[in-house]
């Protein structure tokens, strides 16, 4: 693959030449309008239409194979697309070459020149551009600042762990100053611990450049909840869910990004009050009637899926609690630093994350959990339409 929009040779032809500076001067939003690409025939990117807003991270999630990398490259301008428009800021890019985008990428695996010492990798981009030696010593200096890596200037990729390597490969892309930053799953090739503190490191970066917009590639929701702005979730190349982070996991639109953002416990209800004129809903299961989240895309005596994370359901109630679920206690484990407790209530299964229990619950008895309406969101059951 090749790495680095950062990579171009110094012959730029005119025209190219003037766009790279149009793109330099508008503003850093990226906007794919109904974008599809297609191998062979077989399309894998399908009508995307999507914004990422100036200056913020924008998570692309999705399972293997969903076209996360390949809208990332037609942005990139190494796919083409074969139908749709992209546009950088106002410019429109769809048929600009890769050099005249002004974009900053990195990839999974490091992807550093393995012959080149740190200092010459970050120059890389900024030589290639022609710019004096002592912009280059200054961009260099800032950007191995930016990472943490300015101790490491004179080393060979070989001598640098993983984390660092991907730390230079973040430098070298942020030394042409791009508007937006291209990363395919940077942190995917390095152990758990190193990821959870790169993860640190990214969402640093981003509050020292508030104006540099971020699309990241990721399939780990962990990554995407603390570090994006908003996410956009994949699934066989078609946009499947969009929205700022905290709402999306709140009240995710459909099963399938409900599951992709982390555990979701899904309660088949039917729909007693949409909401339409009261702040909440009120949904019924079995005999029991339970308050949720509005969500006015459904109406009364429709099936919907009641959707509550584990962690906020509870084994002891509190004063914003709205409600009560009986349930039935199948499974109890201790995990340190918390309790996992598998309950079942109309013949689904819940699970609860619990902080340490001085006294779990005993199999097969009763349990009451207690949970937040604005932690209950409404789906369509898509089994039930
Ligand atoms: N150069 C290519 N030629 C043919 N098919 C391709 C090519 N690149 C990707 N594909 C196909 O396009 C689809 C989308 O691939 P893409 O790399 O965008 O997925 P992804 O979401 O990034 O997956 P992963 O999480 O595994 O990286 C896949 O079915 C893949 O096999
Ligand atoms: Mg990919």
């Amino acid at each position: 693959m090749t790495v680095s929009s950062t990579m171009l040779d110094g012959a730029q032809d005119a025209p190219s030449a003037r766009a790279a500076a149009a793109v330099g001067q508008a503003s850093n939003s990226i906007r794919f309008d109904g974008v599809t690409v297609a191998y062979r025939g077989t399309v894998v990117l399908d009508h995307l239409t999507l914004e990422v807003r100036p200056g913020e991270i924008l998570a692309l999630i999705g399972p293997s194979g969903s076209g996360k990398t390949t809208a990332l490259r037609a942005v990139a301008g190494f796919v083409r697309p074969a139908s749709g428009r992209i546009h950088i800021g106002d410019v429109e890019v769809t048929h600009l070459p890769p050099y005249a985008r002004g974009i900053g990428m990195v990839v999974q695996n490091y992807a550093l020149f393995p012959h080149m010492r740190v200092t010459e990798n970050v120059s890389f981009g900024l030589r290639a551009q022609g710019a004096s030696r002592d912009l280059i010593a200054d961009r260099v200096r800032e950007c191995l600042r930016i990472v943490g890596m300015e101790s490491y200037a004179h080393r060979y990729p070989r001598e640098l762990s993983g984390g660092q390597q991907q730390r230079v490969a973040i430098a070298r892309a942020l030394a042409i100053q791009p508007r937006v930053l291209l990363l395919d799953e940077p942190l995917s090739a390095l152990d758990a611990q190193i990821r959870r503190s790169m993860v640190e490191e990214l969402a640093r970066l981003h509050r020292d450049l508030p104006d540099l917009t971020v699309l990241y590639v990721t399939h780990d929701q962990s990554e995407a909840l603390t570090l994006a702005d908003s996410i956009a979730v994949m699934r066989d190349g078609r946009l499947h869910a969009h929205g700022p982070t905290g709402p999306l996991y709140q009240t995710p639109p459909n099963r399938f990004a409900a599951e992709f953002l982390g555990r979701a416990n899904l309660l088949p209800v039917v729909i007693e009050d949409a909401g339409y004129a009261s702040p909440l809903a009120q949904v019924r299961i079995g005999g029991l009637v339970l308050s949720a989240t509005p969500n006015r895309s459904l109406d009364k005596g429709a099936q919907a899926l009641l959707c509550v994370r584990p962690h906020a359901l509870s084994l002891s109630p509190r004063p914003d609690h709205d409600n009560v679920l009986p349930t039935t206690v199948h499974e109890v484990l201790w995990q340190g630093d918390q309790h996992v407790v598998t309950v079942e209530v109309a013949g689904t299964v819940l699970r609860v994350v619990s902080p340490p229990l001085r006294q779990p619950p005993a199999i097969g008895s009763t349990l009451d959990l207690h949970f937040a309406a604005v932690d209950a969101s409404l789906l369509p059951d898509e089994d039930h339409p």
